[in-house]
């Protein structure tokens, strides 16, 4: 006699960002977990098999305690297009506090202890000044860069267009952030932790390109552009110029020789080896071709 699927015992977790690079394969491992795992959208109405839908949008503070109700832990992340965190997700912080959850897991950024200035930053001072138990998942550049905001460049005009020079990037796959990002909602003994997350190495533009031609047979170039030409690029692309200006930002902190950090924390928090570069390019080869 067939019997129904048991209701998962796990923590509940509610996911913000779950449609994102990190947040969708986390709900995959904390569904797999046994987590109750409750999906935060705007939309609010869809969420894969084993997780709940849940309406939640960070600009308006009426659907935060209803999403938080009942709620043990959260995955949280500052969505891209939010820059008034204090307007945005200090609420949430709040309410979170209000609803009495007992662990937040926060989407930062690598070095954000040095650069007060970042809105990861205020959101980690939030969180402290909250006494939200918390672990900090400071990750640095994100391989699905290149197969989402550089994708049409990699597809279309066989290139990688960035003004990072010669720099070295330590870049972490989006699959081993919700991995660990899991674990520590699954597993006690990560509050008041933050983790340094980067891949095993750390490469240059010319090397990615060359890993690129090589995994998909065809020549793509580094033209290495200085940050004048690719800020052009993306102005006629008739994108906002503060969006322009924070990108050129980001490569710029490389081109300086900033961001080849390597840490061995995503490797001891997994207990293998973070996913290569190769294996992200062979994995996704589909979308540049
Ligand atoms: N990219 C990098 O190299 C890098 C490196 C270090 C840290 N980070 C940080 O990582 C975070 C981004 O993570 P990600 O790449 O996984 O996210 P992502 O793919 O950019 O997705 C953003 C998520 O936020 C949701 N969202 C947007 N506005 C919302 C709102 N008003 N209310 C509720 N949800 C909203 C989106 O939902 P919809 O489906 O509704 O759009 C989507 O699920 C950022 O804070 C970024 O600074 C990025």
């Amino acid at each position: 006699m067939a019997s129904a699927a048991a209701e998962p015992k796990g923590p509940r977790v509610l996911v913000t960002g779950a449609s994102g690079n990190v947040g969708a394969p986390l709900v995959e491992h904390l569904v797999a977990g046994g987590a109750r795992v409750l999906v935060a959208s705007r939309e609010g109405t869809r969420a894969p098999v084993g997780a709940k839908a849940v309406r939640f949008d960070f600009e308006d503070a009426a659907t935060h305690a209803p999403a938080l109700e009942g709620v043990e832990k959260v995955f949280l992340l500052r969505p891209p297009a939010i820059s008034d965190v204090k307007r945005y997700m200090l609420p949430v912080v709040r309410a979170a506090k209000d609803a009495g959850v007992r662990h937040v897991v926060f989407l930062s950024l690598l070095g954000v202890e040095k650069n007060p200035v970042m809105p990861h930053a205020h959101v980690e001072r939030f969180i402290l000044e909250a006494g939200l138990p918390h672990t900090f998942l400071r990750p640095s550049f994100f391989m699905q860069n290149l197969s989402t905001t550089h994708r049409d460049d990699i597809r279309e005009h066989d290139e990688i267009f960035v003004p990072a020079g010669k720099g070295r990037t330590g870049f972490i796959d989006a699959r081993d952030i919700a991995a660990v990002a899991a674990r520590t909602l699954l597993e006690d003994g990560h509050e008041g932790k933050a983790y340094d997350l980067t891949g095993s190495e750390a490469l240059t533009y010319a090397e990615v390109a060359a890993l690129f031609t090589e995994v998909l047979g065809r020549p793509i170039r580094y033209p290495e552009p200085g940050a004048l030409r690719f800020a052009a690029r993306w102005y006629q692309r008739k994108h906002p110029v503060a969006f322009i200006a924070v990108m050129t930002g980001i490569y710029t902190v490389c081109r300086l020789g900033l961001a080849g950090t390597v840490t061995p924390e995503t490797q001891t928090l997994l207990g293998r080896a973070p996913i290569s570069m190769r294996q992200f390019i062979q994995d996704h080869q589909a979308c540049w071709r």
